[in-house]
């Protein structure tokens, strides 16, 4: 709604700046203008300044500037009408009014306001009544307060038609029940019904803070559902949350779970934390982060986005780590490339697999939370590591096809100046990959010096053609992916990463493994090229140089004592004995846990498939697992590992 520019000015001529800034900022007087310490910053000396005759401020600091609305909508995240309703209630003047439609579409949403108000009343009291007892226990046997509870006004649906009785009898209409889901129609002539029954309630709250919308949870355990799975065979209680459907009142895709508890903490910390459900902003809340939001079991959209935009310029998402959580901050990556502004992004923690933010709250507590956002990427990382993992870049035409896709996600971003940032950076971390993987063959020769003016070394095939630094993938008929081959894997690079002097001792074997998990896949080839490339190079640039390609993250998870006290050897105070003898041990375990797992293939297509091929194909790989001098008795499935 548009407002007309006379009742603005009102507004402006009954409220001073020096009053509405006032209650927020001590101010001095200081000739015609007030001064005091910026709220747009943390200053020492005051550079904040007031002008009441011309009904502005002004922060020499931040170069903030604006008006009475503008201050209110800045320092409490609101709407412009939002701010203009709150500073025309405090002038005491009336709402302009609306046409004839607008009053009428009025008067219906507050009758349906009214309604989801009182329901969720009910289901508050319903909680803590005798019927609400199992709920109550599961809330609080979740870890959380009388106060939490209080705060999110949590509740319980009672079985049967409780607010369709009790509502019906108090004169609201069916209409109303109908139009905001707190009952369903029935289907085939039959009675209509209670929407939510039996189920701990979470109300959706607007941005002013009124219910407009529920979860319903059901009590207790379900057997470890998603959100993906809403659709799949419900139990007998129904799918894990049922939610209201969009209502008149109710846009999925518009609100954010928490947002108005959220959002003043918001505007004080300048950020927010993005969570996936109802139990993670409320476990949040409570461990001290009242800075948190979750869209509502969906993926984000483009309004929740720039909603997250005026509460905060760099929103933090939390996606679990697995593979879905993965996938959805890829998504969210995606989604969010088009509407980039200056200074405006998003971050990406990711938390251990398995765990949301409720589960590191209760259990690591909020340090652990903390930990967990400080440790958030940068939205250009997520993109550029995911392009990365994606791609080769040992021919030419592969670094161009690597060049190309990458540009093509910063093509993405429509404005101009960011999408010239995402360029630069992204041609600036091309250029230093490229670099270290330019001409592996002049590479090769580096220590070879004393060879080329001699005959030919003994022990060393001068005519065979250096290996490639990056061969083709070794075809495999099966890859064994199990924690422990993974574990494996990351002792190899930790090795390398804390002795580069290995490196010319691993690189071909090293070279033609193909890693799991592919951003450590990803990391073996840059870290394999980078050494060969600077070969006086040492630990700290290498990891330097790594980290400038965005793989901060993943150094992270390597060089840690969960990597070192399966392999002391790897650690950066091993002697370059132990760390070569160490190295060569686990390359062996690796290369037998995958020629064990090629077997067991071969065995089970030898089973189904009996023909010359099959067979000699179970034979080959069976003398590499079992050389001769092993004895026939060992059976693959109880390797000696
Ligand atoms: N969700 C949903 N419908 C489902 C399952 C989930 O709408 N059947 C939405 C809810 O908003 C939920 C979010 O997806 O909060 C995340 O789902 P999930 O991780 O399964 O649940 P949690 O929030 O972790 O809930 P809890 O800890 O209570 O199991
Ligand atoms: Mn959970």
């Amino acid at each position: 709604m548009a407002f007309p520019p006379q009742f603005l000015d009102e507004i402006r001529t009954r409220l001073s700046v020096s009053t509405v800034v006032g209650r927020r900022v001590k101010l001095i007087r200081r000739g015609r203008e007030f001064v005091g310490l910026s709220p747009f910053t943390n200053e020492k000396s005051p550079s904040f300044t007031i002008n009441d005759d011309k009904g502005f401020y002004h922060c020499f600091s931040s170069g903030e500037h604006g008006d009475i609305f503008t201050f209110v909508m800045k320092t409490q995240n609101l709407s412009f009408p939002e701010a203009v309703e709150r500073l025309a209630e405090e002038a005491g003047l009336e709402m302009p009014r609306q046409t004839p439609q607008e009053a009428t579409d009025a008067a219906q949403g507050a009758r349906g306001r009214e309604a989801v108000d009182a329901a969720c009343t009910l289901y508050e009291q319903a909680l803590r009544a005798p019927e609400g007892r199992r709920a109550l226990e599961y809330l609080k046997g979740r870890g959380l307060t009388d106060e939490t509870i209080k705060r999110f006004r949590l509740g319980y649906a009672p079985g049967g038609n409780v607010v369709k009785t009790r509502f019906l009898a108090r004169g609201v209409t069916e209409d109303i029940l109908l139009e905001t889901r707190l009952v369903s129609p029935g289907k085939d002539g039959r009675e209509s019904f209670d929407f939510f029954r039996d189920r701990v309630m979470f109300p959706i709250f607007d941005l002013r803070n009124r219910p407009v919308a529920f979860g319903g949870r059901v009590l207790g355990e379900t057997a470890g559902e998603g959100p993906q799975t809403n659709t799949g065979a419900p139990s007998r209680a129904g799918p894990k949350y049922l939610n209201s459907p969009d209502t008149p009142l109710f846009h999925k895709g518009q609100i954010l779970y928490g947002m108005a508890l959220a959002r003043t903490a918001a505007a004080e910390k300048r950020e927010i934390i993005v969570a996936e459900g109802y139990m993670d902003v409320i476990a949040l809340a409570q461990a001290g982060f009242t800075h948190a939001v979750a869209p509502l079991g969906t993926a984000m959209t483009e309004s929740q986005i720039e909603l997250l935009w005026r509460m905060a310029p760099e929103p933090t998402l939390c996606f679990d780590g697995d593979k879905a959580g993965r996938a959805a901050a890829l998504r969210a990556a995606e989604r969010a490339l088009p509407l980039l502004k200056p200074g405006l992004s998003l971050r990406f923690a990711i938390l251990p697999a398995g765990k949301d933010p409720d589960d590191i709250c209760r259990r690591e507590g909020p340090d652990g939370m903390a930990q967990v956002l400080a440790d958030a990427a940068p939205l250009s990382d997520v993109v550029w590591r995911q392009v990365l993992s994606e791609h080769r870049w040992d021919t030419p035409e592969r670094r161009a096809g690597l060049e190309k896709a990458v540009l093509a996600k910063a093509g993405l971003i429509a404005d101009e100046t960011v999408q010239a940032q995402y360029r630069r950076l992204f041609r600036d971390r091309l250029f230093e990959l490229f670099r270290s993987a330019g001409s592996p063959q002049g590479t090769r020769a580096r220590g070879r010096g004393a060879n080329r003016s001699g005959a030919s070394a003994p022990g060393r095939d001068y005519r065979r053609p250096p290996p490639p630094l990056q061969p083709a993938p070794v075809r495999r008929i099966a890859r064994d992916t199990t924690a422990a081959q993974r574990t494996r894997e990351r002792i190899l690079l930790a090795t390398l990463l804390n002795h580069p002097g290995l490196r010319d001792h691993v690189e071909e074997r090293l070279g033609a493994l193909s890693l799991a998990d592919s951003r450590l896949d990803s990391l073996r080839q840059i870290a394999l090229m980078h050494i060969a490339q600077n070969p006086e190079l040492d630990f700290e640039a290498l990891r330097a140089h790594l980290s400038n390609l965005g793989f901060t993250e993943e150094l992270g998870n390597l060089l840690n004592s969960d990597t070192y006290v399966h392999a002391r050897f790897a650690r950066p105070a091993a002697s370059m004995d132990e760390a070569t003898a160490g190295w060569d041990h686990t390359f062996t375990l690796c290369q037998r846990a995958d020629l064990v797992a090629d077997l067991k293939r071969a065995e089970t297509e030898l089973a189904e498939n009996t023909s010359d091929e099959t067979m000699a194909a179970h034979k080959a790989l069976h003398a590499l697992v079992y050389p001769a001098s092993d004895d026939d008795g060992d059976e693959p499935g109880h390797s000696k590992r």
